[in-house]
């Protein structure tokens, strides 16, 4: 699908990477291009036309992701750096100031370090205690096995809609029903599923949901932070400085604005803001149920042409979104990434960023492939025929 809007795909590169980040349409150059030729200003600072559309731009972006979201309102998105970001203000924002000493926090071990390591910090600051919902037999997390890990001192689940390696798309919206009769906040790490699912906050009744631009053809350094409208007010900012503030004095006393600006301190990535708002159209054009499904056909191609080669060990065949990942039997899995890569195929070697998961695996690294919209079953076919090379033990030495 809309391979031609890809630059890069003209190389002759195939690129199974998109769980680490995606490629770039020209439309995020031409959007991006735009400010910066015609329009470059600060956004919220200037009353003189250049600044002025710059600012409408950026809040034409929140506008777009409020859509593209089913947010109520666009007061409920604060752009951020990334979901690494996002996760951190949340956590510091919010948890910070309402959980208390013997308070549980849920996640579960195949999170990505992003959605683990604020949480650890925060309950070293706190004592709060971290507890991991199990995961099945397939590596995936189940209504039953959430349910199964809440206590009454449970206050937050922290999850991943999908996970970075295993794949598995977690029943978010009974999640959050069980979760919100039991008075329990759910924090949604949204990275490998905005780009991939249509979400509906709103439908699924998440409290926070945290994304990347990146991972969804944006730019790099542009994230989104939705935060739920009736603690809207209650998120406070953890970075502080211009544009957040309304008022200080040579005494101290300060007053923040209200959401979004005042967690949007300094200067923010404007150009970087306009072109997600470019891209985030684009998606909605081909239709993130298109993607999805489209994805999922290729990935049961490639599994069934995976299979075909007996070394193959595939970790997460049931898992429903475009993400593999497996191992080739007696060759370590950056070797074999690094071997792909002689034939200008891009995948992923290593823990991704899920370091605890291997203790659910028995595994440390693996190989993996995301799939996107724009990758092909000849792409695919490529990826089988390199695999089935009869030498490649002695080319990778
Ligand atoms: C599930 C998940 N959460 C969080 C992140 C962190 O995203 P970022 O590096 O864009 O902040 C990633 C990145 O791979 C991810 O896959």
């Amino acid at each position: 699908m809309n391979r031609d809007d890809f630059n890069v795909l003209g190389t002759g590169v195939i690129y199974f990477d998109n769980g680490a980040t995606t490629l770039k349409p020209r439309i995020l150059s031409e959007g991006v291009s735009d400010y910066y030729n015609n329009y470059s200003s600060n956004a919220h600072r200037g009353d003189y036309q250049m600044s002025i559309k710059a600012s409408f731009m950026y809040e034409e972006s929140r506008k777009i992701v409020c859509d593209f979201i089913g947010a109520k309102n666009p007061k409920q998105i604060v752009f951020t750096s990334g979901t690494t970001d996002s996760i951190n203000k949340i956590v510091f924002g919010y948890f910070k100031n309402v959980l208390k000493s013997g308070d549980e926090v849920l996640l579960t071990k195949s999170e990505h370090a992003s959605n683990l390591l604020p949480w650890f910090e925060l309950a070293d600051a706190l004592n709060l205690r971290i507890k991991y919902i199990e995961l099945d037999d397939n590596h995936e997390v189940t209504l039953d096995n959430v349910v199964k890990a809440i206590s009454p001192k449970t206050k937050v689940i922290s999850i991943a809609q999908i996970s970075n390696v295993v794949g598995d798309i977690r029943p978010i919206k009974e999640i959050t029903e069980y979760a919100h009769k039991n008075n329990i906040f759910v924090l949604v790490d949204g990275a490998q599923s905005a780009a991939h699912l249509k979400i509906d906050v709103c439908d699924l009744d998440i409290d926070f949901l945290a994304f990347s631009a990146h991972k969804m053809c944006g730019p790099t350094g542009v994230g989104v932070i939705y935060v739920k409208e009736d603690i809207l007010n209650d998120i406070n900012p953890i970075i502080f400085g211009g544009g957040m503030n309304a008022d200080f004095s040579t005494d101290g006393t300060k007053i923040y604005k209200t959401m979004p600006d005042r967690l949007e301190a300094g200067t923010p990535n404007i150009a970087g803001v306009i072109g997600f708002g470019y891209v985030i159209k684009y998606l909605m054009n081909i239709g993130l149920d298109n993607i999805h499904s489209y994805e999922l056909r290729l990935k049961k191609y490639a599994l069934k042409r995976l299979k075909e080669i007996p070394q193959i060990k595939i970790y997460n065949e049931n898992s429903q979104s475009g993400i593999i990942t497996f191992n080739y039997d007696g060759i370590f899995p950056q070797d074999l990434a690094i071997y792909l890569d002689k034939y200008n195929i891009c995948v992923r070697a290593g823990n991704h960023c899920a370091k605890i998961l291997k203790d659910e695996i028995n595994i440390k690294n693996t190989l993996r492939i995301s799939l996107y919209f724009y990758n092909s079953e000849d792409e695919v076919d490529r990826l089988i025929e390199v695999l089935k090379n009869p030498n490649i033990k002695e080319e990778i030495i």
